[in-house]
């Protein structure tokens, strides 16, 4: 296997008021040059911080992140920058919040390409910008229009152009569709594909939205408090889970076209902090399943088919019967 991305035993705590909050809590994962791997799991499982710290917008607490090898999440930042932030880029839920309101959408285009190629003259840059532009659908006449004057779809295009830029080979992407119409949400999703399939990017797609996930993935990492506790091809996703909080996750949500023979399974309680957790399940507390070993001992993610893992003591219980 060809991995672009290999994460291992990563973690990221923040120091609060009230203990240590395990955001990330040993998450090992690789992502196969070229393809995408899907995160997917409620508000605050630590989704976004994981991306982040990828991307080095977080230090890591500690474990490591290897692109092509070398561990850039213990490297000093100055390196990091120098040598991989142009590899590395991210596309953010709302692009609007992270674009200068004053400049226009040529202006916004160029930002990065000025900053990161000092070696460019004014008009190289302007180039590069107009090609970014039109490899992802902005047209011309939109060069002197402000981010306001634009809708969600425009933005968010934007947000890819300004990604794309630099010529990374690495892209985060977080929720980079929830916060469009549905209309245009297909439009930014198939222009994501696109440009993966023409560039040969990687992609990490951070969603809490199931029914975009299947669809763009290749793999699917599904995190509950800070920790992957399911893993698998994204074909395996909606009829053949293992762990009963990925089930319930994925039973509580109408597909068309996608038949869940398992009987609906409806989350009680919320999502904790996962501030100081006990050395036991996570899930324990809400799962219908839980038994005393699960209040007691903390399961690891372990294979259960090929490719496919599952971090549950009684996870061979959960196997869909009849599958290979
Ligand atoms: N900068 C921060 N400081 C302290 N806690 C944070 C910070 N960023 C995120 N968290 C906490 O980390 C957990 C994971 O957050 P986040 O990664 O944003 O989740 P998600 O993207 O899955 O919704 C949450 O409990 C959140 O409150
Ligand atoms: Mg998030």
């Amino acid at each position: 296997m060809d991995h672009l991305i290999e994460v291992k035993n990563l973690k990221k705590y923040f120091s609060t008021p009230r203990g240590e909050l395990h955001a990330v809590d040993n998450v090992t994962l690789n992502i196969e040059r070229g393809k995408t791997i899907g995160i997917v799991g409620e508000s605050g499982c630590g989704k976004s911080t994981l991306g982040k710290t990828l991307m080095r917008l977080h230090d890591a607490t500690s474990g490591e992140v290897l692109y092509n090898g070398t561990d850039i999440a213990g490297m000093p930042i100055k390196e990091f920058k120098k040598n991989y932030r142009s590899n590395i880029q991210m596309i953010f839920q709302d692009p609007y919040a992270s674009l200068d309101p004053r400049m226009n959408v040529l202006q916004l285009v160029e930002e990065p390409i000025r900053v990161n190629h000092k070696e460019f003259s004014k008009t190289e840059v302007t180039k590069k910008a107009q090609e970014m532009m039109e490899l992802v659908g902005l047209a011309a006449r939109l060069e002197s229009s402000y981010p306001h004057e634009l809708d969600g779809g425009r933005r968010q295009r934007i947000g890819i152009a300004r990604a794309l830029s630099l010529d990374p080979d690495f892209i985060v992407c977080d929720e980079p569709v929830s916060a469009l119409d549905v209309s245009i949400q297909a439009q930014i999703l198939n222009l994501l594909q696109d440009l993966q399939e023409e560039r040969g990017l990687t992609f990490m797609f951070i969603t809490h939205d199931m029914s975009v996930v299947k669809h763009i993935s290749d793999d699917i990492a599904v995190m509950y408090l800070g920790q992957v506790i399911e893993k698998c091809p994204a074909k395996e996703i909606f009829k053949n889970t293992i762990h009963p909080y990925s089930q319930a996750l994925l039973s509580a949500i109408p597909i068309p076209n996608v038949h869940i023979s398992k009987q609906r399974m409806v989350l009680k309680g919320e999502l904790t902090s996962p501030i100081d957790p006990k050395k036991c399940c996570r899930f324990a507390e809400r799962c219908p399943y839980a038994e005393d070993k699960c209040r007691a001992e903390e399961p690891v993610l372990r294979e259960l088919k090929p490719g496919h893992a599952a971090a549950c003591h009684y996870a061979e219980k959960f196997i869909p019967q009849g599958t290979p």
